[in-house]
């Protein structure tokens, strides 16, 4: 049976320590889907539209690898895409609490999705969304901490060149 995994999240935006994930996660299963969420609540820097199509660009090389979006439940979508496996990258213990409420939540809707969890490689442990943003943003470097694609977006994004 086709091992297909679903690995969620904002990537607002795509980070190397996301691309790190998606390339281990996509050798461990046979097809792995990017699902960006589509958190109206939420306020992000780029657009869904904009988010999906950078991770695309990004992806690009990578034949078992899909970028797609969802809205709503995390198990509705990995029910409709028939995946058994969410995928999720683990940095440091303060995200070991949060991520264990979510596995445990998520399989109590859904006993029969499985998550996974890959721990960062060191040297992205510090990396996350919102700290690149913020750099950017003041006026730091982030050319080895994201993609040169990503990099180029941030920077029309904030400064439009
Ligand atoms: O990159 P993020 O923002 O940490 O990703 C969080 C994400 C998208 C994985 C999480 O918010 C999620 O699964 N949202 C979908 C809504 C849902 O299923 N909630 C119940 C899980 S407790």
């Amino acid at each position: 049976m086709l091992r297909r995994a679903v690995y969620p999240g904002s990537f607002d935006p795509l980070t190397n320590g996301h691309l790190d994930i998606i390339h281990r996660a996509a050798e461990i299963v046979d097809e792995l889907l990017v699902a960006v969420v589509c958190n109206p609540s939420k306020s992000p820097l780029f657009s869904l539209e904009e988010r999906r199509q950078m991770l695309s660009e990004c992806l690009r090389g990578l034949p078992n690898v899909r970028v797609d979006c969802f809205e709503g439940l995390l198990v509705d979508y990995m029910r409709v895409q028939q995946a058994g496996i969410i995928v999720k990258g683990l940095r440091a213990v303060s995200d070991f609490e949060v991520e264990f409420q979510m596995a445990l939540m998520n399989r109590k809707l859904a006993p029969e999705v499985d998550t996974i969890f890959l721990m960062t490689s060191a040297k992205h442990a510090f990396l996350s969304s919102s700290s690149v943003k913020e750099v950017v943003k003041l006026g730091g470097q982030v050319s080895d901490m994201v993609p040169p694609y990503v990099e180029e977006r941030l920077l029309k994004k904030f400064f439009s060149r």
